[in-house]
């Protein structure tokens, strides 16, 4: 199962993907692109440090979604890798239609909250903020709705008195990062 992912920050995610890959923890999955839409991000100096190609791919004029011209350089620069799986992984932009029909059922997100609680951005302060008492993250179908589509897996974090908002994104990315790998390797499982 050939995956690309995207993503615009440092890739901490992308990191327990490929330390997964590397540790027999991935199924039949095989990362075979990285793209990122900040040319500094941190997710793309995982390329050489696990031997992948890594890219920055111009999204520009928009800071949250792709203009026309962008949303194409996307898809012909997914499409020549033929992934059967996209992972976004922290890619903080919205996709719309054109590109997720290029792709259709093959698209996942992660969120970091308990969808459909907290979608949209900052999934860890909202749930902090409100004083919920579980909270965690979720790996999703993409669809036009913004962190609405189907679920495929969460994770649950329990936010404890002495919980300040870094202590609790630190518990958060921890879930993430053994719930991403592990649905990505049972997706690739059932796709055998
Ligand atoms: C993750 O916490 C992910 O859930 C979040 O971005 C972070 C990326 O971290 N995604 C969203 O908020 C999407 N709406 P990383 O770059 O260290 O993997």
């Amino acid at each position: 199962m050939r995956v690309v992912i995207l993503g615009s920050g440092r890739g901490s995610n992308a990191a327990a993907i490929l330390e997964a890959q590397q540790a027999g923890r991935l199924g039949r999955a095989r990362v075979g692109q990285i793209f990122s839409d900040k040319p500094d991000a941190g997710i793309l100096a995982l390329g050489p440090r696990f031997g992948v190609p890594a890219a920055w791919l111009d999204a520009a004029p928009f800071k949250t979604k792709l203009d026309a011209e962008g949303e194409q350089r996307y898809i012909a620069a997914i499409r020549a890798c033929a992934p059967d799986l996209v992972v976004l992984a922290g890619f903080m932009r919205v996709l719309k239609p054109p590109f997720l029909d290029a792709f259709a059922g093959k698209i996942i997100n992660l969120h970091p909250s308990l969808l459909p609680s907290f979608p949209g951005l900052d999934g860890i302060g909202q749930a902090f903020r409100r004083g919920v008492k579980i909270t965690g993250c979720t790996v999703h179908y993409v669809t036009a709705e913004v962190d609405g589509g189907p679920i495929l897996d969460q994770a649950a974090v329990r936010i404890e008195p002495g919980d300040t908002l870094e202590t609790l994104a630190a518990k958060v990315h921890a879930a993430e990062h053994a719930l991403l790998p592990a649905v990505i390797a049972r997706l690739s499982a059932a796709s055998a």
